[in-house]
């Protein structure tokens, strides 16, 4: 969770943090502070609340400093106050600290401290960083330019836990120094000047040039150079890597919010996430991968693991492999996983799919999954997220940045994507030869028939304006579109904090039912020929207990018995989703807006969810 940034350079660097803190602000904002190094010394300025705060502290715009340190907190240790905000110092105010992540063992640093000396002013796990980096620099007798360095290193080597950090110093003006350990941080590369940040697109309006860290490496900046460290302090050799993403994806381009503009961005996420890998004449192909018939064939069982709407593009991709395939797929929640124990061996392919790569369950499973042998593949939107480099193979959905905290079009550019893995894994087992050809042919239909899809935001905005005072919303599907209700579900409680659940149509009768009264809403998705008079027979029996009803639907269905039903194109069921989710997906966005909630970051949640 939280964002953290920093500038080294020639410009004032206030700002600049600033700045990149509000673009940052999404992954998380209970607090907010910058650390600069003035002419006398480090000055802190943090506050509760969001980042906009600080542009009213005190001397805010007289700090002169052209180095410095950000943070946007989402608390895990202390309430968010003041005192528990970052940036934190030690208790001679040498050393300035901003931290991602929870050092597990602070209770025991704390007592090793206080045992030594030290006071702690604040609740947080991270107020012993900078002052263990303190007791290491004071007990080392070598004062050479490396002191710092080793008195950060130590301080790592002593905590357990996950971390990204940043540290400063006032006995040393011109560096600045980072380590990360399953926590993200990028640096981007300027002249004379370099950047770092939680994530690319907070600083891409500066640079396209990024650095990545592997766990426990450093990085000790100047203004014009920047030297890698590994565990041991040895020096390392780091390759650049230029990030295609222009700035102006990552802004918002006239659209009042993050999360209306990804919803209207899902026909190019969809095309760009196609790409060249699929075409109606030829055999799907993806570069980065070398599955064998044999290899596919011999395995017992693939796993599909993420969290939340990952999780739920998951559930869309076990219904693909298992019809196409034929080989058993279950769908697990990450942070579930890694505790039952779960049966992995040589012949399990584990697949981890998370849009910002960097979730920290959905890292803990794939390292579980590697250490039990199976072959790893992760599905992420970030190239260079940590969940790509900790897995055998990677492939990518191209959806650009998401900004919003509701995941959209990561969602319908994962189900696209496991689609077509899906269908290279059906083609490399020559399986399910005709499904296969029509499944290719409609999802090249796709980015069109989104683009109709979105044509429905209006009358779904009147159908939000009927309904957002309401205190329990009911969401209803079979077969895939049972996966749907559950994506649907999560996004309006998310975003609109009313209490929404969802259950396999046919399910509602035993037990749900009773929950049943009159005026109460409940939205149902019908895609699959099959099921659709199933489902429709499960809506009479809420009707009758006097339910207002939305159906989603591309079905035959008669009108007249809903009160409001949107229609979307055709398509073969397996890829409804993309199309179905679409109308939810604004229906939770105007019911926001009509609440007058901030959409783009509600309450408790964050972005990017790096603690476990
Ligand atoms: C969705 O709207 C969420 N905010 C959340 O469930 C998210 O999908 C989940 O935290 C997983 O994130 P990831 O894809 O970045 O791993
Ligand atoms: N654990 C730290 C705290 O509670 C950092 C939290 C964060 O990542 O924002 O202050």
């Amino acid at each position: 969770m939280c964002g953290i940034v920093g500038y080294i350079g020639t410009k004032k660097a206030s700002p600049i943090l600033i700045n990149g803190l509000l673009r940052l602000e999404y992954r998380g904002y209970d607090s907010a502070g910058i650390a600069t190094i003035e002419k006398d010394g480090l000055s802190i300025m943090k506050d509760k609340g969001r980042v906009k705060n600080l542009y009213n502290l005190p001397g805010i715009d007289d700090l002169e400093g052209t180095i410095g340190i950000a943070h946007t907190r989402w608390a895990t240790h202390g309430k968010p106050s003041k005192e528990n905000s970052h940036p934190h110092v030690d208790n001679s105010e040498s050393f300035s600290v901003v931290h991602n992540g929870i050092i597990e063992n602070y209770n025991e640093l704390r007592k090793f401290l206080t045992d030594n000396g030290y006071t702690f002013y604040s609740q947080t796990d991270t107020e012993i960083v900078p002052n263990l980096i303190h007791y290491y620099y004071n007990k080392d007798e070598n004062d050479d330019e490396q002191k710092i360095l080793r008195a950060v290193k130590n301080t790592c080597k002593d905590l357990k836990g996950s971390f990204a950090l940043e540290i400063i110093s006032k006995y040393d003006k011109d560096h600045m120094i980072v380590v990360r350990k399953d926590s993200p941080l990028v640096i981007g590369k300027g002249d004379g000047e370099n950047y770092i940040s939680s994530d690319i697109p907070a600083i891409l309006s500066f640079t396209r040039e990024f650095y990545l860290l592997n766990d426990l490496e450093f990085a000790l900046l100047s203004r014009d150079d920047i030297k890698f460290y590994d565990t041991d302090l040895n020096p390392i050799d780091k390759k650049v890597q230029t990030i295609e993403w222009n700035a102006a994806s990552a802004e918002k381009e006239g659209y009042e919010d993050y999360m209306l503009k990804e919803i209207h961005e899902q026909p190019t996420a969809i095309r760009e996430t196609i790409g060249a890998k699929l075409d109606e004449g030829t055999k799907c192909t993806f570069d980065e991968l070398d599955f064998t018939k044999d290899y596919l064939k011999g395995l017992h069982k693939i796993y599909l693991v993420a969290c939340g709407t990952a999780m739920h593009a998951g559930l869309a991709g076990k219904c693909m492999m298992e019809r196409l395939c034929r080989i058993p797929t279950e769908v697990d929640i990450a942070s579930e996983f890694r505790y039952r124990d779960p049966i992995i061996d040589d012949k399990t392919l584990c697949i981890f799919i998370s849009q910002s790569g960097e979730t920290a369950d959905t890292i803990a499973a794939l390292k579980l999954s590697k250490q039990k042998g199976a072959k790893t593949l992760a599905i992420s939107n970030v190239i260079g997220s940590s969940i790509t480099r900790e897995a055998d193979y990677s492939i990518y959905t191209h959806a650009g940045p998401e900004i919003a905290v509701a995941s959209t079009k990561a969602y319908t550019s994962q189900v696209v994507l496991l689609a077509m893995l899906a269908i290279y894994f059906a083609e490399t087992l020559e399986e399910s030869e005709v499904e296969v050809l029509n499944l290719k042919k409609e999802i090249l239909e796709l980015p069109k028939k989104l683009e109709e899809t979105l044509k429905c935001e209006e009358r779904i905005k009147a159908f939000g304006h009927r309904i957002y005072q309401e205190k329990d919303v009911f969401f209803l599907g079979r077969g895939i579109d049972e996966t749907v209700a559950r994506e649907s579900a999560l996004k309006l409680k998310e975003i609109s904090y009313i209490h929404a659940d969802s259950y396999p149509a046919g399910e509602l009768k035993h037990g749900p039912i009773a929950l049943i009264e009159n005026g109460i809403t409940v939205i149902s998705i019908m895609t699959d020929p099959k099921l659709v008079e199933k489902t429709v027979s499960n809506i009479q029996e809420v009707i009758t207990r006097g339910a207002k009803t939305l159906v989603i639907t591309n079905q035959d269905v008669d009108a007249k018995l809903f009160d409001t039903v949107i229609r979307i194109p055709e398509t073969d069921s397996f890829v409804s989703p993309i199309l179905s989710v679409v109308p939810l997906q604004l229906l939770s966005y105007y019911i926001s807006k009509e609440k007058g909630l901030d959409v783009d970051k509600p309450r408790n949640l964050a972005k990017s969810v790096t603690v476990e």
